[in-house]
């Protein structure tokens, strides 16, 4: 029998408008014969593969499919607010969005190492995910945005596209339409479903989000502090010809303070650590030669717009021997 996860070794490399939406077609089909009037459930992150998901099953199947958008508090600046207004607004999807940020951040109080926030946010996640699908009631089948590398697990890219691990009571028919495509080929097939480039073109992202770049124990003001200074950074990078061109770019706060001096008096706050990296398959990793007067620029916004932060240092490390994550 042929395996419905085993991508065909003829399967053309989808690069064109034109292939897109025969994949789309095909797949909008498929969907349909699968789900046929019944309702699906997707855990949309707003990262590239569940929104184009979301987007495929909005063209399938309109309102048939149920998106929930969990804000778990450790998302980038604008993301909450980017999923509500490309689906709900522009897309007219079925759209629940649940603000959990508080449930996340006080399971996540005095929570250091680094191990156990990943399984914290992790496990909280499924819980908010299970309590959502319950509340829902009947649905049989769980979209999810898998794509080939997952299935192939190549590389420590963790991202990882499925609720696994909720009870066995709450088990679904998965609906996994991007399964044998590689990233790039649905960054083509998300844009000929109409996603804006901002959301196709994303960085990576890990599902522990933010979490893993407020070191140490969270709390609300450096998590802040990471959120501004990393849209400080994106939009700088994004304006100056970088966005697409780095391919991995954030920042870091550490849990330790400075001295510093502001307006002739002394300050005592976190200092954010620039990070910036080019790979290929995540494994290894180079430092790109960011220009000086930028570094500077950038430095010069974080210390002035940033609450509580007085220091701005650039992480000059390669992986090996620095991983890309400080934690
Ligand atoms: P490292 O830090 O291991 O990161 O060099 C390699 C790539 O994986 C991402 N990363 C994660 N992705 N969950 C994820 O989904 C995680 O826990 C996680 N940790 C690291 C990281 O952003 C980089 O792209």
């Amino acid at each position: 029998m042929e395996d419905r996860n085993k991508r065909p070794e003829n399967m053309e490399r989808l690069r064109t408008p034109a292939q897109a939406e025969a994949f789309i077609a095909e797949q909008i089909a498929q969907i349909r014969a699968q789900v046929g009037e019944q309702k699906v459930l997707l855990a949309l992150s707003g990262g590239v593969d569940s929104s184009v998901v979301a987007a495929l099953l909005i063209r399938a199947i309109g309102k048939q499919l149920v998106c929930v958008h969990v804000n778990h508090g450790l998302l980038r600046k604008g993301e909450p607010e980017q999923v509500i207004e490309v689906f709900r607004n522009q897309m007219d999807a079925n759209l629940i969005y649940v603000d959990a940020v508080d449930r996340f951040l006080d399971k996540l109080a005095g929570v250091a190492e680094p191990e156990q926030k990943r399984k914290i946010i992790g496990a909280e996640f499924i819980r908010v995910f299970e309590e959502e699908a319950r509340k829902l009631e009947g649905i049989r089948f769980l979209a999810q945005g898998t794509i080939y590398p997952d299935i192939l697990e190549s590389g420590p890219v963790k991202a990882h596209h499925n609720v696994g691990g909720l009870p066995e009571d709450l088990q679904f028919e998965l609906v996994e339409p991007v399964r044998l495509l590689f990233k790039d080929e649905v960054r083509v097939v998300g844009t000929a479903l109409g996603l804006p480039d901002s959301m196709v073109y994303r960085q990576p992202f890990p599902d522990p989000g933010l979490g893993v770049r407020c070191l140490g124990a969270i709390t609300r003001d450096r998590l802040e502090a990471v959120r501004e200074s990393d849209a400080i950074l994106r939009e700088e990078f994004a304006k100056n010809g970088l966005q697409g061109q780095v391919w991995q770019y954030f920042t870091v706060v550490p849990d330790f303070k400075s001295v510093g001096i502001r307006d002739e008096a002394r300050t005592f706050e976190y200092p954010v650590i620039l990070r910036a990296v080019n790979t290929v398959d995540a494994m290894t990793a180079t430092v790109p030669d960011i220009p000086f007067s930028l570094l500077q620029h950038i430095t010069q916004r974080i210390t002035a717009e940033v609450k509580g932060v007085n220091r701005v240092l650039y992480d000059l490390t390669p992986k090996p021997t620095g991983t890309i994550e400080w934690e």
